[in-house]
């Protein structure tokens, strides 16, 4: 079901092409990541933000120090919502600081449509956040002021989202190489962060 059309072309925008082609890879992360698991579970949970917490920390400094969406990126960052729920789930900043970083997330920041797909892997799963905020609301454990990472922007969740969209279809890049820089994000992202 293709909704979204650019309508100068008549053509699956960008966004949409991405979601067709990427499908596979998302159904196999959520299922890995088994986030919706129930009961919720606190340990699983925190674990899970520990491992996104080392791949932030080495793709956003590639996305600040070598990527020209710098500036579009820095207000999406989401390492400080992952050092905000770590630290609400009982983690010290000395225990943050020992975290492993994936040092292969460094090589997703590799040339304009690459480094595209691999933001749209990473702006997409505020979508899917607000499944798993639902989920966590019942868990019976979650920390005051709830957890950020998965549902970053809350109510302006779609507002976020559409702006992504309509920036990303103004982008001038290769579809097939954005393509590439999604999979291999979700793929890292799996054997990174899945148990
Ligand atoms: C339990 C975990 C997850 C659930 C339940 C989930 C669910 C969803 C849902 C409901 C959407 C809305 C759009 C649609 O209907 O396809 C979505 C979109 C998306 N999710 Fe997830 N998701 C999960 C985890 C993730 C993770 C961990 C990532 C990547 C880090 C991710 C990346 C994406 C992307 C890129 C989209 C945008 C698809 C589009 O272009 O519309 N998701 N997800």
């Amino acid at each position: 079901m293709y909704r979204s059309l650019d309508f100068r072309t008549s053509l699956p925008d960008l966004a949409t092409h991405l979601r067709a082609e990427t499908s596979g890879a998302h159904h196999s992360l959520e299922t890995s990541l088994d986030l919706l698991r129930r009961p919720a579970d606190r340990q699983g949970f925190l674990e899970v933000l520990e491992r996104f917490h080392g791949f932030h920390a080495v793709w956003e400094g590639a996305i600040r120090t070598r990527s020209t969406y710098a500036a579009f990126h820095a207000s999406r960052a989401r390492l400080p919502h992952l050092r905000r729920d770590l630290a609400a789930l009982g983690r010290t900043t000395a225990e943050m600081r020992m975290l492993p970083h994936c040092l292969e997330a460094d090589a997703l920041v590799d040339g304009a449509a690459r480094t595209l797909g691999s933001i749209y892997v990473l702006e997409g799963s505020t979508l899917g956040g607000q499944v798993i905020a639902r989920e966590l609301a019942d868990s019976g454990w979650l920390p005051r002021g709830g957890l950020t990472y998965f549902n970053p922007h809350g109510r302006r969740t779609g507002e976020m989202w559409r702006g992504f969209r309509t920036w990303l279809g103004d982008q001038e890049v290769d579809w097939d190489e954005t393509v590439e820089g999604a999979r291999r994000t979700f793929a890292l992202l799996e054997s990174w962060a899945a148990r």
